[in-house]
């Protein structure tokens, strides 16, 4: 953990225009800098950086956040790692929290692990250059049309025939057997209390980390005699391969500028694509792809593309891969080579252009590409056909965004040629049996569940306006003719009387925010909720205050003396912004109500509540009504 001063001494010293400035060009336009956006393809610059505000925001995709947001987003990394980015830029020194003694061994021993790896794979570069590496592993490359680009870009490197070639020289250059040991490098060799090479005699594929630190190896043998074509590294302290993407890091800016990420099984397929202009992809190298990794590929892109084998395990892993990546809120397709192809053989024998197209045309979604594996179309066997139906409900069903399932119900029930009704219901039916509870939930779940997407749509409209209001204007103050109360507590005391919460879960963390700040310190600060560590409440907030018209006010000075006109207007709108999110919380219980009545629910006091109900909407309808003019 960096600790809270040094972000705080990061913020401080990063200024907003110059650490964009390094990738955007940037033209001084009033208090604030104009430039052509970085994430999205624009001829007019909408890309603005307010340095008074420390925030960045282009009114052409809608991107924005804070200085650290910026480099997480444009350079693909994780909060920590943006830090230490602009803590570097500036010379600031990152002071991490204090470590007990087993975190400080521990850490050592990591940072050993990523000295000696990094040694290993420079010994391992370089032994390319030996007579041996020439004569074996670059004719090797040749023969498999390896290119020179392709061996520098991803660092590829051969380990000797020798028994003890990278053991010998790592232990001449101090670094101790228990590390080697430890880090996967060597074996102990129980007989005679010596160490020895674990990869020998190997084409060396190094596995790099998301920011481009070698963790582990893949090792392929050159003899098809060898015991095991591949060999890896085994798990260490810093190779963990269910949470490692082999590519990722050569693949991100490309999978980033694509919007889709390939995905394939090997080394050599990853590296063959490559080679030959499709440079977003990755493989899991030899395990089947876990949740850890789908997500490494979400911070980029939300669309995968699985180009497996099309034998029995490749199907199989298909099948798996598909739910998984649903379930992650990834959008799926598949690309099926022809009998007999890998991604690696499919790229030799096309040129670019045909491969391009190949894959730009081939691309089925998951549920077109089960219709096609089972065979559905020509199968008669209705118990058959009902299998396989079910099997492609229970995928849909994965999908989290209840907007897009419903959408896939509505093309799929035509194409399936099932009732739309009843697949809306098997799909529900498989819902309610998975424990939705456990997996990621995306920006809009809902606390209190609504039933209706139409009534949360609303309900969100309506805590977006409230957190807007007590973000751009909490700390102002407004004028009754018997004295004054600020927007914030106007709004807290008034939603705390009718117990009303945020469905939507970031406005709920916000306003949660909001009130601890405000009860502490009797104003909101809302710089505070800007470097806010959680992403989704920043990049939310950013949003909220910098429209157009608001981005060039700094609230630092914002206590202005309002007119008598503006104060009246900031009235009327936060009055009518909580009367209308009151006004929607009642439509939605007197909707239920009905519900219940029309199902033959005659309780009197059902019947009482939905009378009394109605009067207050209608009273609340009335200010409102009264209030537009
Ligand atoms: N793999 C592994 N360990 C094995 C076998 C395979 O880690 N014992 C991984 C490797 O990442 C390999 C991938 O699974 O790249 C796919 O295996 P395979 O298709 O057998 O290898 P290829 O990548 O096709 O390698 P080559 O073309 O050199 O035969
Ligand atoms: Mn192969």
């Amino acid at each position: 953990m960096i600790d809270s001063e040094t972000i705080d001494k990061i913020f401080e010293a990063a200024k907003i225009e110059e650490v964009i400035g390094d990738f955007v060009e940037l033209k001084k336009r009033g208090v604030n800098y104009l430039g052509r956006c970085p994430f999205h393809n624009e001829k007019t610059p909408s890309f603005t950086v307010s340095p008074t505000k420390g925030i960045y925001k282009c009114f052409g995709c809608g991107k924005g956040g804070n200085v650290v947001n910026f480099i997480m987003e444009i350079e693909h990394y994780n909060y920590p790692e943006a830090l230490k980015y602009i803590a570097n830029k500036y010379s600031i020194e990152v002071v991490e929290n204090e470590l007990t003694f087993e975190q400080k061994d521990k850490k050592n021993k990591k940072d050993n692990q990523y000295l000696i790896t990094d040694f290993a794979k420079n010994i391992f570069k370089k032994n390319l250059n030996s007579k041996e590496g020439k004569n074996i592993a670059l004719r090797y490359f040749k023969e498999r049309g390896i290119s020179e680009p392709m061996i520098e870009k991803f660092e590829l490197g051969y380990a000797m025939s020798n028994s003890n070639f990278l053991t010998t020289i790592a232990l001449k250059n101090n670094f101790n057997p228990q590390l080697l040991v430890d880090s996967g490098l060597s074996l102990a060799n129980e007989n005679n209390n010596k160490i020895i090479d674990r990869f020998k005699d190997r084409i060396i594929f190094p596995i790099h980390s998301f920011t481009g630190r070698v963790l582990g190896f893949g090792g392929r043998a050159l003899k098809e005699s060898a015991k095991a074509k591949y060999l890896n590294s085994p798990e260490t302290l810093i190779y963990h391969k269910s949470k490692v993407l082999y590519g990722l890091f050569q693949a991100k800016t490309d999978i980033k500028r694509e919007d889709e990420c390939y995905i394939v099984e090997g080394y050599t397929d990853v590296i063959s694509l490559f080679e030959k202009g499709i440079k977003n992809v990755v493989s899991a190298s030899g395990t089947a792809l876990g949740v850890e990794q789908l997500r490494l590929i979400s911070r980029i892109t939300e669309n995968i593309t699985l180009i497996f084998d099309s034998d029995d395990a490749g199907i199989k892993a298909t099948y798996r891969t598909i739910d998984l990546a649903l379930q992650e809120g990834l959008e799926v397709n598949i690309v099926i080579l022809p009998e007999a192809e890998d991604p690696d053989s499919f790229a030799k024998n096309n040129s670019e252009e045909e491969l391009k197209l190949f894959l730009q045309s081939k691309k089925l979604n998951f549920i077109d590409y089960k219709v096609f594996i089972s065979k559905l179309n020509s199968i008669t066997d209705p118990k058959k056909i009902t299998v396989i139906k079910r099997n492609i409900f229970s995928s849909i069903a994965q999908i989290s965004d209840s907007l897009v399932r419903s959408e896939y119900c509505k093309i799929y029930a035509k194409k399936l040629n099932v009732d739309e009704e009843i697949m809306l219901k098997e799909i529900f039916k498989i819902r309610s049996n998975i424990n939705f509870l456990t997996k990621k939930t995306n920006n809009l779940q809902v606390v209190n569940k609504t039933k209706n997407i139409n009534d949360e749509t609303k309900l969100y409209a309506y805590e977006e306006e409230i957190i807007r209001l007590l973000i751009n204007y909490g700390n102002e103050k407004i004028n009754y003719k018997d004295g004054s109360i600020s927007v914030v507590d106007m709004i807290i005391n008034d939603l705390k009387i009718d117990n009303i919460n945020f469905s939507n879960s970031v406005f709920n963390k916000i306003y949660i925010k909001i009130i601890a700040e405000y009860s502490k310190n009797n104003v909101i600060d809302i710089e505070k909720l800007i470097k806010e560590y959680d992403h989704e409440i920043n990049s939310v907030v950013v949003n909220l205050i910098s429209n157009q018209h608001s981005i060039s006010i700094n609230w630092k000075k914002q206590h202005k003396i309002f007119t008598v006109r503006e104060n009246q207007k900031m009235r009327k709108t936060t009055e009518k912004a909580i009367l209308s999110l009151k006004k929607c919380h009642l439509e939605i219980k007197i909707k239920n109500l009905q519900e219940k009545i029309s199902f033959g629910n005659n309780d009197l006091s059902l019947l009482k509540e939905l009378n009394d109900l109605t009067k207050i909407k209608t009273e609340i309808a009335k200010i409102l009504g009264r209030n537009v003019g």
